[in-house]
């Protein structure tokens, strides 16, 4: 088979086409990314707003918009237009010359932390969110003196390099390693739905906490020493709504009393918005929903729409000031990449005009409505639940609505990506993604800009994908 023939539409049309491509995925491609967790896998010819089109052309709507890197929407025109210009004008830069896009981007982000935090801070870009996780770990080994402890939680999810996956929960990304850098102590994050019963949403977040803290009560339980008045541990890395982990929004609580705890025993906090920041949730960062100053905000994805990556932190002036972050202190070759950086600028200037804020929490209250509702009709779904469009919908078995259903959730997503689904004589196909602790939930993260009709085409199509996995 010539690559000729494979590029060819010839008369036998797309589907041979498709066939051919798999042939060669098949053969010449590394199947260690997760093309695979789908068998066959799929192929996506082009994209529109909230859709994805396979080669015949058939829409598929997408409700994880790229695991949230895509929330403005594919070929968002603003965007696409701020990489035509930049393409058109400097796309290309080594990292150790500016650029203005660069520094504008850097400011913009110091100045909105300070007025938000009030703290004075600095901008250092890196291209995926990975590797600003790396960054992030240098920067707080380093201002920490070395300290290479951290705790993390439970279900949390940080990327799969060995430094980050090092600080991500699921020995999973690890097994076949080795170890490269010091595992996080995990520590477990206020899953109310699977917390112990009796408790409200508060309690348990309250409950939480003491648990943590008891870590603290005598040098026995291994990470202070009173005498020194020093902990082992560096730094604390959250989600503040786990991603990865199922959407787990935490109770109103629990970060404010969290944070006491780690100022009192001189603990940073790190917070990775790669995947609920830029207006998932409806704010910037998802943090700003609980009251606390961070000392280390890691973003990524969205920030650019999903075009040129471009990912980064944000962090406190005396972690990051040019003396205890001093030239080369860390360094890549794309790190600040002009192409990304166009487009990140353009999207802080697109969320300093539209009222995102609003527009994110109606949709997202129009949505959970919506799933609400089909949890009314269907025994499988155990627990809704969403901050702005950060929404989850999580399966189980129909006897108790609580035993996680990680089958029945796979066939979900097999059944809403055969693209049969019918609606008013159309046929559909929908993306969906899984997380969760026992991989049962439905994760949605639809495009901000998904307008009610998309939102009532979403609920009308889960509802038959939920009708075809209930039906015996
Ligand atoms: C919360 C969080 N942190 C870090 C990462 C890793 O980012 P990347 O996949 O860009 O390396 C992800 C990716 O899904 C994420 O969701």
């Amino acid at each position: 088979m010539s690559t000729a023939r494979v590029h060819r539409r010839d008369e036998a049309g797309p589907l041979t086409d498709e066939a051919e491509l798999l042939a060669l995925e098949a053969l010449y491609c590394s199947h260690g990314d997760t093309v695979h967790y789908t068998e066959p896998p799929k192929i996506f010819e082009s994209c529109e707003g909230s859709f994805l089109f396979d080669a015949k052309g058939r829409p598929y709507l997408d409700l994880q918009m790229w695991y949230s890197a895509v929330n403005f929407g594919y070929a968002n025109p603003r965007l696409n237009d701020a990489a035509h210009q930049q393409l058109e004008r400097l796309p290309q830069l080594a990292s150790q010359y500016l650029h203005r896009e660069k520094i504008e981007l850097a400011a913009h982000i110091a100045r909105d932390a300070a007025r938000k935090f009030g703290l004075k801070g600095r901008v250092h870009f890196n291209v995926g969110g990975s590797q600003a996780v790396e960054d992030s770990l240098k920067l707080v080994r380093n201002f920490k003196k070395g300290k290479s402890l951290m705790f993390a939680f439970e279900g949390g999810y940080h990327g799969r390099t060995l430094g980050a996956s090092a600080i991500t929960s699921s020995y999973r990304y690890r097994r076949r390693y080795g170890h490269f850098g010091d595992r996080a102590h995990f520590v477990p994050f206020p899953y109310h739905f699977r917390g112990p019963k009796g408790m409200s949403k508060e309690e348990y977040g309250h409950h939480c906490v003491k648990q943590f803290e008891r870590l603290f009560e005598s040098e026995y339980n291994g990470v202070w020493d009173p005498k020194a008045g020093e902990a082992e541990y560096a730094a604390f890395y959250v989600e503040p709504i786990q991603g990865t982990g199922g959407y787990i929004i935490p109770p109103r609580n629990y970060f404010v009393e969290l944070k006491r705890v780690l100022d009192k025993y001189g603990i940073l906090l790190v917070v990775d918005e790669i995947q609920m920041g830029v207006y998932r949730t409806g704010k910037l960062w998802s943090i700003e929903h609980f009251g606390v100053q961070p000392d280390v905000i890691v973003f990524g994805k969205a920030i650019t729409n999903g075009l040129n990556p471009l990912a980064g932190l944000w962090a406190r002036e005396e972690l990051i000031n040019p003396t205890m972050f001093p030239p080369g202190s860390t360094h890549s070759t794309f790190n600040a990449n002009p192409m990304g950086t166009a487009v990140a600028l353009e999207t802080m200037k697109m969320l300093d005009e539209v009222d995102y804020a609003s527009m994110v929490a109606d949709k997202g209250a129009y949505f959970l409505e919506g799933l609400r509702e089909l949890q009314r009709r269907y025994p499988i779904i155990g627990d809704v639940d969403g901050l702005g469009l950060a929404l989850r919908m999580e399966i189980c078995e129909p006897h108790d609505s609580f035993t996680p259903s990680k089958t029945l959730v796979d066939r979900m997503v097999d059944e809403a990506l055969k693209a049969d689904l019918e609606v008013d004589g159309k046929r559909y196909g929908l993306v969906l993604d899984i997380g969760g602790y026992h991989k049962n939930v439905v994760t949605l993260a639809p495009s901000l800009h998904i307008s009610r009709d998309e939102m009532d085409l979403a609920i009308e199509l889960l509802d038959q994908v939920l009708r075809r996995v209930t039906k015996n």
